[in-house]
């Protein structure tokens, strides 16, 4: 393994080539446990667990895992057509280190959206063969009936879908929204990740999804105190517990 530089370092967590990571420690706007760091071509006996760069205490983790709660009308793409990027959200140094969301959310959408950098972590959570289930709560235009809840369960022909798609479980439950409205919502529980999933399966019994916030996936839930576009790092423990 090559000694473990500054410029590399700077470089391996998002902040530009080595040519630029070198030309940012010799304008002087690099800082380790308060000090001004000036040879970008210093050696690190180990890797520092922050660093300072242009003022903003930084983490140096290489491996990205993150949990962000996308609010609506933001796209998960990098080249977003309509709407803000969900990139956009985050730092974009993680861009240049190569972040992409784990599946998608409709722009229409909100609620819990992984992103990492790590094709394996994104791999094992979108492959239907893991089977992580995905949890959904839905307002409705239309009172929800037993006849509908029953259809769902046993499963719904979607157009262009070669199987039927089924509820895994489905709920119902009040909330009481932030302006002290109470709400009537579905909680659905689904094992795919099809193209629309869930506001096509309520149009299929006679529907009609308003509102759609995916509130966990696999065994993570949405950290409740993420605001819409905030957005942390997974614990060790989250990442092991999809591993
Ligand atoms: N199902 C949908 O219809 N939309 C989403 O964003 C996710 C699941």
């Amino acid at each position: 393994m090559p000694a473990l530089t500054l410029d590399r370092l700077l470089s391996s967590i998002g902040f530009g080539s080595r040519k630029e990571a070198r030309a940012l420690v010799r304008m002087g706007l690099v800082e380790l446990n308060g000090e001004v760091l000036e040879d970008p071509f210093m050696e690190l006996a180990e890797r520092p667990a922050n660093i300072t760069v242009n003022g903003e205490e930084v983490p140096t983790v290489e491996k990205l895992y993150v949990m962000l709660h996308k609010p609506v009308d933001v796209e998960c793409s990098h080249n977003a057509r309509d709407h803000q990027s969900v990139f956009a959200l985050l730092p974009d140094r993680f861009t240049a280190m190569g972040i992409q969301s784990v599946g998608r959310l409709d722009a229409d959408s909100e609620g819990l959206i992984l992103l990492s950098n790590q094709g394996d972590f994104i791999h094992k959570i979108e492959s239907p063969k893991k089977g992580f289930l995905k949890r959904y709560r839905v307002t409705l235009a239309r009172p929800f009936t037993e006849a509908q809840k029953a259809e769902l369960l046993k499963g719904v022909m979607l157009k262009d879908e070669r199987r039927p798609v089924l509820a895994r479980e489905i709920s119902e439950e009040r909330v009481v929204l932030p302006d002290g409205r109470e709400v009537d919502t579905v909680v659905i529980t689904i094992g795919e990740g099809l193209y629309h999933q869930v506001r096509r399966m309520f149009a299929a019994v006679g529907n009609h999804v308003e509102t759609l916030t995916r509130i966990s996936v696999g065994p993570l839930e949405l950290d409740a105190t993420l605001g819409k576009g905030g957005w942390r790092f997974l614990t060790d423990e989250e990442v092991a517990a999809f591993l």
